[in-house]
């Protein structure tokens, strides 16, 4: 049967790529009706030092930041990772199936680690044997992610597959990635050739989703770009990485494809698209961080929704971390 689960790292501030690559499509799911389950991982955001406070923080507003963005806790399974031990657990089968070349290969391994790896935590080195862990505990098919988690996907597949080989069965599924829509990678509004993301140490890079109408716009009118005219079409856009990037996030946010976007603004100067671009951000990211700013104001109630999403977590990961147990030979599962 197909299950959708999917995650975020609390490790502070969602930008508008979190939000068009995975927020904005797990509602959607959700709202598909699909039987969904999303988490907040803070197993994994540990594997870089995180202070404790702030990490407490960081899960409860991004509880907040999935909520206000549409993910209903009465329709999806809604949790942090630490509160369902079963992850971790199933995390360590998966050390001893997986093999170091595999994990040296990861591409957000090297950026992360550099050239300074001795000094990466061995968590850090692990992390994707963790996030297959946390799809296949689920049995899994279908995670909703941007173009950076595919390999990790990917790996979580060899996991699978290695462990169903091993051990003589037929017990994890082959998960796919869902790596849809116009957004699958919003890029930094002041380099095309860079991922937007929260570690970039300019802020005018991105745009956070707890930001205020103004230093949206703002960010907007001083996103790099060229000093042409938008084209008519998608094949226009090939060689202006940061034109492409403007255009694939105003067709993310209307739910167009680019070629429907460029029919209407095709021609258009910039002085005259970027506006229209603000408006629409604002106009769709305000609700949301109003709402994450209200939900809070009640941790005590975030705290509620997660323990209860945990719970409802546990009635699928229990049965399935005992019976990998029992084919692995383990005495007492
Ligand atoms: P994380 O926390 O870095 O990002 C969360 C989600 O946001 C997407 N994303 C983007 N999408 C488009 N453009 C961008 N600029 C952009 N930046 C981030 C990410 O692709 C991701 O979907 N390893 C994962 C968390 C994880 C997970 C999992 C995901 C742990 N276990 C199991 C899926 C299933 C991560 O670090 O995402």
């Amino acid at each position: 049967t197909p299950r959708v689960f999917s995650g975020i790292q609390p490790s502070g501030g969602l930008t508008l790529g979190n939000y068009l690559g995975a927020l904005k499509r797990f509602s959607e799911m959700q709202n598909e009706g699909r039987d969904c389950i999303y988490c907040m991982v803070d197993l994994h955001a540990i594997t870089v030092w995180q202070d404790p406070d702030k990490l407490r923080h960081n899960t409860r507003e991004l509880t907040a930041g999935f909520i206000a963005s549409g993910v209903d806790p009465e329709k999806s399974i809604l949790f942090n990772q630490s509160a369902v031990p079963e992850h971790a657990q199933l995390a360590w089968i998966f050390n001893t199936v997986a093999r170091m070349g595999w994990m040296q290969r990861m591409t957000q391994w090297k950026d992360k680690a550099g050239k300074n790896a001795e000094k990466a935590s061995l968590g850090l080195f692990a992390y994707p044997a963790l996030m297959a862990a946390d799809i296949l505990v689920y049995h899994a098919t279908h995670v909703p992610v941007g173009e950076d988690q595919k390999q990790h996907i990917e790996l979580t597949r060899d996991v699978a597959a290695k462990f169903n080989h091993d051990y003589g069965v037929d017990f994890f599924p082959m998960t796919e990635p869902v790596i849809e829509g116009a957004a699958t990678r919003v890029m930094s509004l002041r380099d095309g050739s860079k991922k937007m993301s929260k570690s970039d140490p300019s802020d005018a890079s991105r745009i956070n989703l707890t930001d205020d109408a103004d230093t949206i716009a703002k960010k907007i009118r001083k996103a790099k770009t060229d000093p042409d005219a938008l084209p008519s079409e998608a094949k226009g856009l090939e060689d202006r990485p940061e034109a492409r990037n403007l255009v694939n996030i105003y067709a993310a946010f209307t739910n167009q494809t680019v070629d429907q976007v460029l029919a209407e603004v095709g021609g258009k100067q910039f002085a005259e698209f970027k506006p229209m671009l603000a408006d629409l951000a604002v106009a769709k990211l305000s609700p949301i961080s109003t709402e994450m700013a209200r939900l809070l104001d009640d941790t005590a109630e975030i705290d509620r929704i997660l323990a209860r999403g945990a719970e409802q977590a546990r009635e699928i990961t229990v049965p399935i971390l005992k019976k990998t147990y029992e084919i692995v030979g383990l005495v007492g599962a």
